[in-house]
């Protein structure tokens, strides 16, 4: 099969906000007990972070983390989590139906966050709280003294504040599992005043307002336009959410699933662009995609955990999906998406980072290991920086249940700041070789400066802590004849290819 694509040096989509290759960390499962905390593993450091997972995630240069949740955040006291450890209550945590200790809190979080290398993009409780203890929360997080919040920050070992730029207002308050779940128009009143409150106190920060926790809610798109309705003026985002799964075991239909993704950005960005209009606003809302990933591998295993068979254990292994190589290529059809919606698109958090459907394991006491998606992320996150290209793609594409036409080809391209091009690049056929050419308009002269395939694996191929067979290797044959990059993309192929002078 043949696919022809053409990419012009000032064809452009969109410069791309660094943060749109972020990740999340909830108190969830082993994400942080075992995770990024364990004291006294041979690797931690003396506050018990772990370096070997520090040092993956550095690889991966994750530019912001969205913390504490999540569906956790909605019954959180983040007052639970200053003070002397020794004193801090174990609470019983309703969305996962667990303990948490609360021995990491706020200045643990942020501490981390230094060493690995991220900022911080924060939720406040708006499920089982609201208004006062968001403002709380802020001020104490990001005044530098003289009131009681902040005093009490700076009694508590952290003088400077830590100047937080993100922060959500609640998480999936559509979500009938929520602790605190509301209707729109319940949900709109609190998110605009909780706003207001905060601007009030800066108005320099970025505001989340909840979207849809999933185009599948009866309540979408209706409830976009409600929320946008209250909150316009006093947000810069709005949250969307999308897990991707192949519980049917149809890999052709899975691969496809990113047009489902397409199809809930335009339709969103209809609502914010009808709404600004509406409100003759002269200001631009984007969409901050702040929970995506994979999730489907391991929901049977945790139904004894979450239907509260087991009582409330603290850190159970929870949401750990084994990752296979059909993933690799998911998470690549998804990560292009947002390349090619990066006009909109502005954040985006891979849902999550460490060992709860994370693209980093850690066995307690051993190893830290990558899942096959880690190299997606990675390839996105380190090279995907820059100015996304508008492509013409002509390639020939097959139809689904829900989406016609689906190319074969998945790719998106970014330059940056150098003028080096990297293009990513999907193979969606199963059985067929794709032979690719890309021409190269208004680049001047290139070479192919770096090439790299995962491919050749079986689709349901796992990484584990004794080995990591599913990984990048050099790609061979790809050249560049007459301002033509030819290469040939296997079937199931997930290929990186960067071109400069
Ligand atoms: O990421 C796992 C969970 O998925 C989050 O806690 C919640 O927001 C979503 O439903």
């Amino acid at each position: 099969m043949r696919a022809a694509v053409t990419a012009h040096k000032d064809f452009t989509i969109a410069e791309i906000d660094p943060r749109l290759y972020g990740s999340f960390i909830e108190h969830l499962g082993r994400a942080v007990y075992t995770g990024i905390y364990e004291p006294g593993h041979p690797t931690a450091d003396a506050e018990g972070w772990r370096q070997d997972v520090i040092d993956l995630i550095r690889d991966i240069d994750v530019p912001i983390t969205r913390y504490p949740g999540g569906n956790f955040v909605s019954a959180y006291n983040w007052e639970d989590g200053i003070g002397p450890k020794e004193t801090r209550p174990v609470r019983l945590d309703l969305a996962w139906h667990t303990s948490e200790s609360n021995q990491v809190g706020i200045h643990e979080f942020a501490d981390w966050a230094e060493k690995a290398g991220t900022e911080m993009m924060l939720a406040v409780n708006l499920g089982s709280r609201g208004l006062d203890e968001a403002r709380a929360f802020l001020e104490y997080v990001n005044h530098p003294g003289g009131s009681y919040w902040s005093d009490l920050r700076k009694q508590n070992g952290r003088d400077a504040p830590w100047g937080v730029k993100m922060w959500c207002l609640g998480n999936e308050m559509d979500g009938p599992w929520q602790i605190g779940q509301k209707t729109a128009a319940e949900y709109g009143r609190i998110a605009f005043e909780t706003a207001k409150a905060m601007r009030a106190f800066d108005k320099s920060i970025e505001l989340v307002v909840c979207g849809s926790s999933s185009p599948k809610m009866a309540t979408y798109p209706e409830w976009e336009a409600t929320v946008l309705d209250y909150t316009y003026d006093s947000v810069d985002y709005i949250s969307l959410h999308m897990y991707f799964d192949d519980h049917e075991g149809n890999t052709a239909n899975y691969l496809a699933q990113s047009a489902r993704l397409d199809d809930y950005i335009a339709t969103v960005a209809g609502v914010i662009k009808m709404t600004k209009t509406k409100k003759r606003s002269k200001r631009d809302v984007y969409i901050s995609f702040d929970e995506w990933n994979v999730w489907y591998h391991s929901r049977e295993q945790d139904r004894p955990v979450l239907e509260g068979k087991q009582g409330w254990p603290h850190a159970p292994a929870l949401l750990e999906d084994i990752y296979d190589f059909a993933d690799v290529l998911q998470v690549g059809c998804i990560l292009n998406t947002f390349i090619r919606r990066s006009d909109v698109v502005k954040v985006g958090c891979l849902a999550q980072l460490v060992n709860v459907i994370a693209p980093i394991m850690t066995v307690p006491g051993g190893p830290a290991w990558r899942q096959t998606t880690y190299w997606p992320y990675l390839y996105a996150s380190k090279y995907g920086r820059g100015t996304a290209l508008n492509l013409a793609v002509d390639c020939p594409g097959y139809d689904t249940e829900f989406a016609k036409n689906v190319p074969y080809l998945d790719v998106s391209a970014v330059v940056d700041g150098d003028g080096v091009m990297t293009l990513f690049c999907v193979n969606r056929h199963q059985s067929d070789d794709m032979e690719l050419a890309v021409s190269l308009q208004g680049f001047g002269q290139m070479t192919v400066l770096m090439d790299k395939v995962i491919a050749g694996h079986d689709p349901h191929a796992v990484n584990g802590p004794e080995g990591e067979p599913v990984a990048p290797v050099d790609g061979v044959g790809a050249a560049i004849a007459n301002g033509v990059l030819t290469a040939s993309l296997p079937p199931m192929s997930y290929r990186m290819i960067r071109l400069g002078a």
